[in-house]
This record gives C-alpha cells, sequence and structure tokens, in this order.
C-alpha cells in the first residue's frame, strides 16, 4: 500500500525527518503548493500542510479523535488531551482557573517577575558580558512556573527534571524501545508515588493552587488517578514547549535587530511581537489526530485509525492568509491567527502563562542587559521536527 502511494505522493516520500529538524519551511511550502494532503512513508502518517485544512480537522474531533493509543496516552493514562466529549471539557474545567488572566495576574505574575529577575541577575553577576540563556533563563522559569501553578514544592524541581528527560524519551519513542517506555513509566509512577502525600496534605491544608483546588473539590470531583494524570499532562505540556517558545522568541527578535528596536521604541507592540514569533517559529510543529473512519481531506481518502498531523508550522506560513509568510514582522497585523497553540477543543490550556513568561523574560533581558544582542562567536538556530528550540541562545550585552 505505500509504494502505491508513494508514487501518489512523491513530495511525502522524500521528506526525512532529519531534514525537517533542520528546516521544515521549505519543505512545508513545497507541500503546501502541490501536495497539501501528503503521506510520509518514514512515520507512516498523514502530513497536512494548508491552514484551512488544519482548521477544519482540528475543529472536527468526532472525525479526527486523540481518543486512540498513542504513546502519551500510554504514559500519563487517559488525560484532557487524549480523551474527547464531557470527560475532556469536565477535566479541562477543572483545571482552567489557574489560567484565566485575572488568576495569573495576582497568583503567577509577582512570583513570576521574582523568579526572572533573579535569574537574569545571576546570568549577569561576576560583571559577565555573556550568558547561555536557554538553560540558564528559559527552563527555570518554565519549570518554576508550572510547579508553581500546580502547587508542587519548588524543592521538587530536581526530581521533575529527571523525571521530565524520561517523559520526553518516551514520548518520542515511536519505535517502540521497550526500555525507553519502560523508563517512562517509571517516571509516571514516581510521579504518582510523590504525588499521593502531596495531594493528603493540600487537602488538609488548601493553599489556592490547581491541585490544591482539585483535592478540595468536592463537586463531582477528579479521583485521584485522574488527578494524576491531568498534572502529568500540565506538567509535560509545560515544561519543554514553554522553555523553547521562551528562546525562540529571543533568538527571533535578536536575529531582527531593526524589528527589535521597533519593539523596544513602543511597549504596546511586544505582545504582537511575541504573537509573530510564534507564527514564525512555533515549539510545538505538529497536532496529531487519529480518523475515526474513513473519510477524505481534499479529496483524499483517509482510512480509519490512521494518524493525521497537522503540521501547525506549515500553517502559520500559508501564504493565503499571511502575506509574505516567511517575512519575520512584527508589526504583523494577524500574526495571532497562527495555530501555535492549536485549534479547537485541545486550544492549549497553557498559552496564557506562557505567554506571560515570554514577555516577562524579555522585558526583565532589557531591562538589565544593555544592548543585549546575539553572541556572534557562538551562532544558533531552532531544531527538531516535532519540538523547535536552539541547543544553545548565547547572548552578550554591555557591562
Ligand atoms: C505553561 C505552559 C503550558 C502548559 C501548562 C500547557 C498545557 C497544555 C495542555 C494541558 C494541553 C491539552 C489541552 C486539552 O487537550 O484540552 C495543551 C495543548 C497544546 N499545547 Fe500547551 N501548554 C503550555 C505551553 C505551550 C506552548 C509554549 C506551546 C507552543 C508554543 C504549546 C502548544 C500546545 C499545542 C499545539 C497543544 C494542542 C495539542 C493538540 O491539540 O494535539 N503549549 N497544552
Amino acid at each position: 500500500m505505500s509504494e502505491s502511494r508513494s508514487d501518489r505522493f512523491p513530495l511525502g516520500a522524500g521528506v526525512r525527518l532529519a531534514d525537517l529538524a533542520v528546516d521544515p519551511y521549505p519543505i512545508f511550502a513545497a507541500l503546501r503548493a502541490a501536495e497539501p494532503v501528503t503521506w510520509v512513508p518514514e512515520i507512516q502518517r498523514w502530513f497536512l500542510t494548508r491552514r484551512d485544512d488544519i482548521l477544519a480537522v482540528l475543529r472536527d474531533p468526532d472525525l479526527f479523535t486523540t481518543d486512540a493509543p498513542s504513546t502519551i496516552r500510554d504514559m500519563f493514562g487517559v488525560h484532557m488531551m487524549t480523551t474527547e466529549g464531557p470527560a475532556q471539557i469536565r477535566y479541562r474545567r477543572k483545571c482552567l482557573p489557574p489560567f484565566h488572566a485575572s488568576r495569573l495576574k495576582t497568583a503567577s505574575l509577582p512570583p513570576l517577575v521574582a523568579e526572572v529577575e533573579r535569574l537574569v541577575t545571576e546570568l549577569r553577576s561576576d560583571n559577565r558580558r555573556t550568558g547561555e540563556v536557554r538553560t540558564t533563563v528559559a527552563r527555570p522559569v518554565a519549570l518554576h512556573s508550572v510547579l508553581s501553578v500546580l502547587g508542587i514544592p519548588l524543592s521538587e524541581t530536581e526530581r521533575v527534571s529527571e523525571w521530565y528527560e524520561h517523559f520526553a524519551r518516551a514520548l518520542a519513542n515511536f519505535a517502540g524501545d521497550p526500555d525507553l517506555r519502560a523508563a517512562g513509566k517509571g517516571a509516571a509512577d514516581a510521579f504518582g508515588r510523590a504525588l499521593e502525600p502531596m495531594l493528603t496534605e493540600l487537602e488538609r491544608d488548601p493553599d489556592g493552587t490547581l491541585l490544591s483546588d482539585l483535592v478540595c473539590d468536592h463537586v463531582d470531583p477528579l479521583t485521584a488517578e485522574e488527578i494524576r494524570s491531568n498534572a502529568l499532562i500540565i506538567l509535560f505540556g509545560g515544561i519543554e514547549t514553554t522553555e523553547s517558545m521562551i528562546a525562540n522568541a529571543v533568538w527571533a527578535l535578536l536575529s531582527h535587530p531593526e524589528q527589535l528596536e521597533t519593539v523596544r521604541s513602543s511597549g504596546e507592540a511586544l505582545d504582537l511581537a511575541i504573537e509573530e514569533t510564534l507564527r514564525w517559529e512555533p515549539a510545538v510543529q505538529s497536532a496529531a489526530r487519529h480518523a475515526t473512519r474513513d473519510t477524505e481531506v481534499r479529496g483524499v481518502p483517509i482510512a480509519r485509525g490512521e494518524v493525521v498531523h497537522c503540521m501547525l508550522g506549515a500553517a502559520n506560513r500559508d501564504p493565503s492568509h499571511f502575506e509574505n509568510p516567511d517575512s519575520f514582522d512584527v508589526t504583523r497585523q494577524n500574526a495571532g491567527d497562527h495555530l501555535s497553540f492549536a485549534v479547537g477543543r485541545h486550544f492549549c490550556l497553557g498559552a496564557p502563562l506562557a505567554r506571560l513568561e515570554t514577555r516577562v523574560v524579555i522585558e526583565t533581558l532589557w531591562a538589565h542587559c544593555p544592548g543585549l544582542r546575539l553572541d556572534p562567536d557562538r551562532p544558533t538556530a531552532p531544531y527538531g521536527y516535532e519540538f523547535r528550540k536552539p541547543a544553545t541562545l548565547w547572548v552578550e550585552w554591555k557591562v
């Protein structure tokens, strides 16, 4: 079957994950123009690259579902991202309050600002003129924020980071390596065991964090297992993604000094500029859906059970919606129409927090690091076909 598909979809047959990891955008442009629905034999999945097709698929959970076997369900169990319908709505509704703008402003912003100030001060200590921002600022900020929202003590940061590494490897384990799977499941179990006493303590002494709200909820409360699974997806969803979003945003702005100047001269423009960084270089490149029955997209038959990858970075550069889509333009008025947080029922729960973290990091770097620019001796660029971020992000400033 895949042979005849390769004949029908020659561009898809030539797609290599290794090439996507380096620079997916020319590949997306070719697919969008000539094979907008294509079969990629290397991973045995469909790729969609046109924005309107992707919108249609993500808005039709009856036909294209997340409620199917996947590494993320195998690892974390059933949670909001691996279910649909009333169960998904219930999980999401229960977990949404700390991500509302008003709660973020009162509960998350002050500790976030303090933590970013601390990290940037540390970055600049000893009269240093240069520093690496991804691992010393973006990563710890993402960890600190998501642990704080959940209500997991910050003293657990190191253990969470270790578990996270196992999760990340297990979730990318499309080849089904049993050791990677076992290590990931072991980490999820260890998280579950660590969570139990935390929940008992929060039930006794509520502190207004998400886990505290969930364990003290007496109206149709989530079971301990449901709390564990949804906490895991929030934790997993909030670390590498946000670390990458922050790193990509700083990298994109510093790679375009003239545009950075436009943003710096008007505080208002920063939010729009962050949307443009999300559009131009999204941290998460795809959203996967399983066809619930035989169907078709743009006349191409898709069989029940097959997996469709909605390529979000391709939708973000669709010329039918974005003028000069490859150019980075901080004044682009429709930048916010990007699909980097997906769309529909599974629209990213943490989007408001991730945006806030990115804004605070950029503002703090500007305030404390005059003349901030990319370190010319250590050039870098985002890399990766699923999660995209620069491996390191060295910057320099004037002392
Ligand atoms: C505080 C940070 C974040 C948290 C806590 C978080 C959490 C989540 C959760 C729980 C979901 C599932 C929502 C549902 O099914 O109802 C989700 C979906 C998603 N998130 Fe995030 N996220 C964060 C940051 C990000 C960032 C920075 C990006 C990319 C720029 C991102 C991209 C996505 C995408 C694309 C989806 C949809 C996946 C799909 O539909 O298949 N997230 N996020």
